[in-house]
């Protein structure tokens, strides 16, 4: 069984009810008929409301289990998934088939005929090419993989923001930058709905650490989560369009997030005007009448993931005693109508067809090759194909890992380094994708490469001795319900990198890595590439940047610390390595997030320390001037411009970025940024507009966003660390609505 039942006990005492809820007009999507005359997916909503009984309404609240876990049957008409949920026939609605997740479509227990997939790398390289063309293009191919597997409903679109970097779901996700976050996961939504497929966006909200996340609160000031974790969501949706949004296991602020009116109604449904429906992440439903209140409008998997399934007859037996008004039921039901034709489900039902592997792994491998991230390189990269090189470590001689939990892909062509995973408890072996680095470089610089498992740091030593370079792939295994205790890699890899070097001084290491990691031997290498997990082409795409038939364009999404002991929390209470259950479960724990919206890099900025690699970071095989930076306002807009010119040896990508700090002070903040192919010699001018909520506090008291009256400094810079250029612009000062 994937996860276990459990018994809430004293904390529903703690939890208070939300306020009623005022049933809301759907808005108009940008997927919808407004522009061509058609009825627009509001209007589709309202009219098959007008002939639905109350029965009707609630089976659209309530899905079930898909038997995609193993632990249960598949329900007749479901395909062995999530979820499953068959509307009444008369309806003539599509039953909704919901598989996971953000990177791919997955089978976690092997219950498909079709399930091994394309996977895309980890969020975090999706992030690192900071590049929405990209986002939208490998969010399309896992939209279509799904489809042509039957599901119309893809539990993606991982937004939590990486406020710690030893979280085990940060791969999932886009960085610690909400802007950065919310085009990037908003664009992977778009990509995915093009494609006829709802898409969720997820895990709304706060749900940033692992440790005792179904009891966690998350503590923190309102005001700073509007300008963290909140802004991140928010942009995602104005991009994305998401159909549903995914509630959170963890408390916010004391509130379940699927009970917390805070976030569903108030912040999402009203300020927001969000019109799809929120669905419970699987066991994070506690309660009927304070759920159904606060803003759930689908509970998941309730037949068996939850403690009872609170939105069956339980929710009848609510309304029918006036607990839960019927207009709440009915406003469930439209929501879930309206992402149901804003997305064209019913008019594009997915045909079951053979996925085009060779294709789609183009674009996982593109999507790696422009986000992975190169750290360090004093000279000796792009690799010469002429030279003898040792490949050490990392099983590279069979393929690249990847991150595990529900976000898992079963790899086509199985796990390269298998292991008996069915045998093991949730969440089984670490996975490798058979997309081998030591075959890729084979192909480009010849069969006199050779390889060392590096399992014994003295023979990888001698080994080293004989070769003109070497590359080293490290790995670190990361996983949905377990946070890492620290940020070193294991298994004795450090060990192992510098006994290499002091054999060799020609050193590359390659990580493969779901968080940023300590680099000890970091002094006694020649370079480091930030590989994230590389997915489904992942090898292929590790070759061409180590051998320059492609130039690095990654710019990191996440800062690497030089230590724990420099982020708000040295420890993360209570976690431990490689237990599972009871570190989800043992404690009603709280974390206070003190330090607000000053998240990643700008509590760096903030408090003065140095990181071993700054956010935004990232070095590439040619040289770049920035310069001739002005700024201008008109109205609301604060735009800059200047010009970007490749004043080095060859073609490459620059992603020139604007970090504003505002009058009052406080960490600098990403206001926008540019990705730029320039061919070798080539300059062109950019203009970016600055995104107004970045310029801003959010005003509790006013309820609204208040971007302050006085002088902003605004940077332009290679990175977050960088000092660049700074110009400053006085503005007047205006508020925006909430
Ligand atoms: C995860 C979700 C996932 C769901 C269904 C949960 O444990 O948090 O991200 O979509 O399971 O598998």
């Amino acid at each position: 069984m994937k996860r276990l039942g459990w018994v809430r006990g004293g904390l529903c005492a703690l939890v208070a009810a939300g306020a009623p809820v005022e049933p809301l007009m759907a808005q108009d999507g940008a997927q919808d008929g407004a522009q061509s005359g058609a009825p627009t997916a509001a209007q589709r909503a309202d009219a098959l409301l007008r002939h639905m009984s109350l029965q009707d309404q609630l089976a659209l609240v309530f899905s079930r289990d898909g038997g995609g876990f193993g632990a249960h049957a598949i329900p007749r008409g479901a395909l062995g998934s999530a979820a499953f949920l068959l509307p009444p026939a008369h309806l003539g609605l599509p039953a909704l088939e919901e598989t996971d997740a953000g990177l791919g479509v997955g089978d976690p227990r092997h219950v498909r005929p079709n399930g091994p997939a394309v996977s895309l790398p980890s969020g975090l390289a999706t992030a690192g090419t900071w590049d929405v063309a990209m986002a939208r293009a490998g969010g399309a191919m896992i939209g279509a993989e799904a489809w042509r597997n039957g599901f119309n409903v893809l539990l993606a679109g991982g937004a939590d923001l990486t406020r710690d970097p030893r979280n085990g779901r940060n791969f999932e996700y886009a960085g610690e930058d909400p802007l950065l976050t919310g085009r990037i996961v908003g664009q992977t939504i778009a990509g995915i709905q093009s494609r006829h497929v709802i898409s969720t966006l997820k895990h709304f909200a706060m749900n940033d650490l692992e440790t005792s996340r179904m009891t966690l609160s998350a503590n923190i000031a309102p005001a700073a989560m509007r300008e963290s974790d909140l802004l991140g969501f928010e942009i995602a949706i104005e991009t994305g369009h998401p159909g549903a949004v995914m509630c959170s296991y963890n408390r916010v602020n004391d509130l379940f997030a699927c009970e917390n009116a805070y976030l569903l109604t108030k912040t999402l449904k009203q300020d927001w005007h969000y019109p799809g429906f929120v669905m419970s992440d699987w066991g994070a439903d506690h309660t009927t009448v304070r759920a159904a209140l606060a803003g759930l409008d689908q509970e998941s998997s309730g037949d068996t993931i939850d403690a009872r399934p609170f939105f069956g007859p339980m929710l009848a037996q609510a309304v029918q005693a006036g607990a839960v008004p019927r207009a709440r039921i009915a406003d469930m039901a439209r929501r879930v109508l309206y992402a149901v034709y804003d997305v064209g489900l019913p008019e594009h039902p997915p045909v079951i067809t053979p996925i085009d592997a060779a294709a789609d792994t183009a674009i996982a491998e593109q999507d790696e090759e422009e986000g992975a991230v190169l750290l360090r390189n004093r000279g000796i990269l792009p690799l010469r194909r002429d030279a003898h090189v040792l490949v050490i470590g990392g099983h590279a001689d069979a393929g690249v890992i990847s991150g595990g939990g529900s976000a898992q892909v079963v790899p086509i062509g199985g796990n390269a380094v298998p292991a008996d995973d069915k045998a093991l408890p949730w969440p089984g072996a670490p996975v490798y994708f058979p997309s081998a680095p030591l075959r890729a470089m084979q192909a480009l610089a010849g069969e006199k490469l050779a390889y060392d498992p590096g399992t014994d740091p003295a023979r990888a030593a001698q080994a080293a001795r004989q070769a003109d370079a070497v590359v080293i792939f490290a790995t670190k295994w990361s996983v949905e319900s377990i946070d890492s205790p620290d940020l070193s890699l294991s298994d004795g890899q450090d060990a192992l990198i510098a006994a290499v070097a002091r054999a060799n001084p020609h050193v590359v290491v390659v990580l493969e890595t779901g968080n940023p990691v300590l680099m000890p031997w970091l002094e006694s290498v020649q370079a480091v590439m930030q590989a994230w997990y590389p997915g489904s082409g992942g090898g292929q795409a590790i070759a061409r940047l180590l051998y320059g038939a492609a130039a690095p364009s990654g710019h990191l999404p996440m800062t690497f610390p030089r230590a724990a002991a420099q982020l708000p929390r040295p420890d993360i209470a209570g976690v431990r390595a490689n237990t599972v259950f009871d570190v989800q479960f043992h404690t009603d724990q709280e974390v206070m997030y003190d330090e607000g919206s000053e998240v990643g890099y700008r509590w760096f900025d903030a408090r003065r320390r140095q990181p071993l690699f700054p956010f935004g970071f990232g070095l590439t095989y040619t040289d770049f001037r920035m310069g001739d930076l002005t700024l201008a306002a008109s109205g609301h807009d604060v735009v800059a411009r200047f010009t970007v010119r490749n004043v080095g040896p060859r073609d490459g990508v620059a992603v020139p970025q604007l970090y504003v700090t505002l009058p009052d002070g406080g960490g600098r903040r990403l206001a926008g940024w540019q990705r730029l192919t320039l061919a070798r010699g080539e300059s062109q001018q950019v203009a970016v507009t600055l995104e107004p909520r970045v310029l801003a506090r959010f005003d509790d008291a006013a309820d609204r966003w208040r971007v302050p009256a006085g002088r902003f400094q605004v940077r332009l810079a290679t990175d977050a660390a960088d000092q660049g250029t700074v110009r400053e612009i006085a503005l007047a000062g205006w508020t925006m609505a909430p």
